[in-house]
């Protein structure tokens, strides 16, 4: 993981910077309660699970995981709830003896799981690997600030705690899926005993990384498993207990996939012929990473977008929103209510979807240089080269600025 250095964000997750991009992978203030206020809470996996046999997924820029793994946690709740509501209605149904209401049962009783395909691409193998031994440090900024009053305490953790929901059994269920596909084999096979790296020692969780090293000395002999006493405790006590039962039922569970694509998104994008419910794009800034946000790009991913499918992301910027309409796409804004602002942006072809529609303000800018696109047009220029054909595009346009274009948005909208 050359160039990628670990901190601890605001929520106790682990995020990543990157020296090379000179980009942060995830919010300061929380790489979990990013993923569930970004992306998961715009998803509407519920919808999806109502009216699909089997929800497709893709995660372009997967990273160290956080969108998939919460979109996992938010389908293994709701599979949850329908066997809680199984039972109830059992249960309800003996105690009182009833002959079976027909509507309201076949509802109960056939609503089967849907399945659920998780696509991930990302283009540092690394990331992919360690993606499941990444530890959250509870309470972590609690913890670490001096805080007299326990109700104080206790109400923090409690905020903390909502902003996101995540069970380490998931981490168990990638881990495997990791282990056990062909793409790695060749990383795993070279994986030394001491395979973490000292800028990673304390971000990665110990009871995780001896159960990698487990499996990995029983598949390819390459790292000794440590002290056998303390394995046998710390996997047993930890993790063959009810993470490990879950995390392996999840595994063996044909209803739910998760498939790792190592390559550029623009290659699996062109490459891609099958549609997906739900497209999770996640690059880096567009000025760091310019390929993934091009009228190029997004013009695949109309292609590759179900009718009622919905593509989010967690940018703004106005060149990004004049793409996706180029595209096809109809856009609007995701609403953060955490933190009470608009975080982001998306993309759907059917237009209800749309629950907070641009404003003219926003499509004044879009109107303006700020929404002249980045092009891209074989899906192979460098960064660096998309960089400048859009600065000269810029220079030679005679359209508003973003200033100019904001200023007569707003003497418009008076007038009106
Ligand atoms: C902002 S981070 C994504 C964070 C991620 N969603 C997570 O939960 O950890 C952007 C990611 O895009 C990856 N990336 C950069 N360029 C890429 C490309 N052309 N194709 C695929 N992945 C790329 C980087 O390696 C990085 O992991």
């Amino acid at each position: 993981m050359e160039n990628v250095y670990p901190f601890v964000t605001n929520d106790g997750s682990v995020g990543l910077y990157n020296t090379e991009y000179d980009d942060i992978y995830h919010s300061v203030k929380g790489a979990y309660s990013e993923a569930w206020d970004k992306f998961i809470s715009s998803a509407e996996l519920d919808y999806y699970l109502s009216t699909c046999n089997c929800v497709r997924v893709l995660d372009l820029c997967y990273g160290i995981g956080y969108n998939s793994k919460s979109l996992l946690q938010k389908y293994f709740d709701s599979q949850k709830k329908i066997l809680k509501n199984k039972k109830n209605f059992f249960k309800k149904n003996k105690n009182q003896n009833n002959s079976i209401d027909t509507i309201h049962s076949d509802n109960i009783l056939n609503k089967n799981f849907s399945k659920l395909s998780v696509e991930a691409v990302e283009n540092d193998k690394n990331l992919v690997i360690y993606s499941p031994i990444f530890k959250n440090f509870k309470n972590y900024n609690i913890a670490s600030q001096e805080l007299s009053n326990k109700e104080i305490k206790k109400y923090l953790a409690k905020k903390i705690k909502n902003n996101y929901k995540f069970e380490n059994f998931i981490n168990l269920f990638i881990l495997l899926k990791i282990i056990n596909s062909d793409e790695f084999k060749d990383e795993f096979k070279n994986l030394k005993n001491n395979f973490q790296d000292k800028d990673f020692t304390g971000y990665f969780d110990t009871n995780l990384c001896r159960y990698m090293r487990f499996l990995l000395a029983d598949r390819y002999a390459p790292a000794s498993v440590g002290p056998l006493a303390a394995f046998v405790h710390n996997i047993y006590y930890h993790y063959i207990s009810t993470c490990y039962k879950k995390g392996l039922k999840a595994f063996n569970d044909a209803d739910v996939d998760i498939k790792f694509n190592i390559c550029d998104a623009r290659e699996f994008v062109k490459n891609a012929n099958r549609t997906y419910n739900l497209i999770f794009l996640d690059a880096f800034t567009t000025n760091k990473c310019p390929c993934l946000w091009t009228y190029d790009f997004f013009k695949e991913l109309f292609r590759l977008l179900d009718d009622n499918g919905r593509l989010i992301t967690y940018s703004n910027a106005a060149h990004v929103r004049n793409a996706m309409m180029m595209a096809g796409f109809y856009v609007g804004k995701i609403y953060n209510k955490n933190e009470n602002k608009f975080t982001g942006t998306i993309a759907v072809k059917n237009k209800s979807f749309i629950k907070y529609p641009l404003s003219e303000a926003d499509l004044s800018l879009v109107r303006s240089k700020a929404g002249i696109v980045y092009r891209d047009e074989n899906l192979d220029a460098e960064n660096d080269a998309i960089l400048l054909e859009r600065e000269n595009n810029v220079k030679n346009s005679s359209l508003l600025t973003s200033s100019q274009a904001l200023k007569h948005g707003t003497e418009v909208t008076a007038d009106v």
